[in-house]
């Protein structure tokens, strides 16, 4: 194996998840002020330390995306973050893309931006201590999106940022995100997933990325939140499955799922069941934002006295994704685990 392969491998070891705090200051403003709390530099830092320094973390997070503020700082001993996550046994990775903006010519669509001066900030990352990075594109399912032309752009740029990755010595994770929301059906999503998947494929392919040294970060295949006819878990497990196995090629190490807002209970439910099925070629994990941190966040809300309440809903919410990774959550587990 080479060293894109043995980073890839490790980012989606057995039983482990990652950690996707990487929220733009914007977005992790929205999040900090919705529990009452402030957003700075400082307040963004110490949550985020709260997160990565909780005990125990090391064994169910195999690696933690970052934001470029983040990376740049450090614990409240001075560490530098990334040598701060590399000592506590987790891979530091970082987020690259500068975010969606419209896409010219195709109303209400995006196309995700960032590529202009990409070499020079991958060597950058590499050398503050990245070992893998993140790219999202983002298609919205509505009555005629996404647009062929849509997911030929998003699919295109992550390819190259892809290329550039690898070129840099640094695994990307490749994250096509279908949104959840609308009122679409499960089988709407699946057709949308998959001819978005093998879009990302063949250009992954023409740019010839390794497909050994990647990590796909889909969504599952879920039927829109407004639509009336919610499908079960069971079903949930089999379309999204269905769909990767028709996409996404067997050299693929791993599928690190985005958990794009469903409930938490859900994100873990939904993962346990698409490895219960056992039999596929990738590791099936997780790399969860709000699904692994909106319960942490909850019980910080600010407060430095309420750190080790914090660090135990992490922990409550990473085990039991463990647990998920190995087709054995159930929702008991939800109190058993906390007791
Ligand atoms: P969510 O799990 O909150 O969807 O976030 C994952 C992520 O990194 C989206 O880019």
């Amino acid at each position: 194996m080479n060293a894109l392969e043995t980073t890839a491998a490790e980012m989606v070891a057995d039983g482990k998840g990652i950690l996707a705090a990487d929220e733009s200051n914007g977005t992790m403003t929205k999040r900090l002020e919705a529990v009452g709390a402030p957003s700075t530099p400082d307040t963004r830092r110490r949550f985020r330390e709260l997160l990565v320094t909780t005990p125990g973390a090391g064994h169910v997070i195999s690696g933690v995306i970052l934001y470029d503020e983040t990376i740049r700082q450090s614990g409240s001993d001075g560490t530098p973050f990334p040598q701060v996550l590399e000592r506590l046994g987790m891979i530091p990775g970082i987020k690259v893309d500068t975010g969606v903006k419209p896409l010219a010519g195709a109303d209400g669509e995006t196309v995700t931006e960032g590529l202009d001066g990409l070499r020079e900030r991958l060597a950058e990352y590499r050398s503050l201590g990245a070992r893998f990075a993140k790219w999202r594109a983002v298609l919205s399912i509505g009555q005629a999106t996404p647009s062929h032309y849509c997911i030929a752009v998003n699919a295109h740029a992550l390819a190259r940022y892809a290329a550039l990755c690898q070129e840099a010595g640094i695994v990307p994770i490749v994250e096509p995100e279908v949104l959840m929301d609308g009122e679409h059906t499960i089988e709407r999503s699946a057709q949308v997933t998959e001819e978005t998947l093998r879009a990302v494929f063949a250009e992954l392919l023409d740019h010839r990325v390794l497909l050994e040294g990647i990590v796909l970060k889909p969504n599952m295949v879920l039927a829109g939140y407004q639509c009336p006819q919610q499908p079960s878990v069971q079903e949930v497990a089999q379309h999204t499955l269905a769909v990767l196995r028709r996409a996404v090629p067997a050299a693929v190490p791993g599928i690190a799922f985005l958990s794009g807002g469903q409930s938490d209970e859900l994100a873990s439910a939904h993962l346990s069941a698409i490895n219960a099925v056992g039999d596929a070629p990738w590791e099936l994990s997780f790399s969860y934002g709000r699904a692994l941190q909106a319960a942490p966040l909850k019980a910080w809300a600010g407060q430095e006295a309420n750190a080790r309440e914090a660090q135990a809903a992490f922990e409550h919410r990473a085990r039991c994704n463990a647990q998920a990774r190995n087709g054995r959550y159930s929702p008991k587990l939800e109190h058993a685990l906390a007791a």
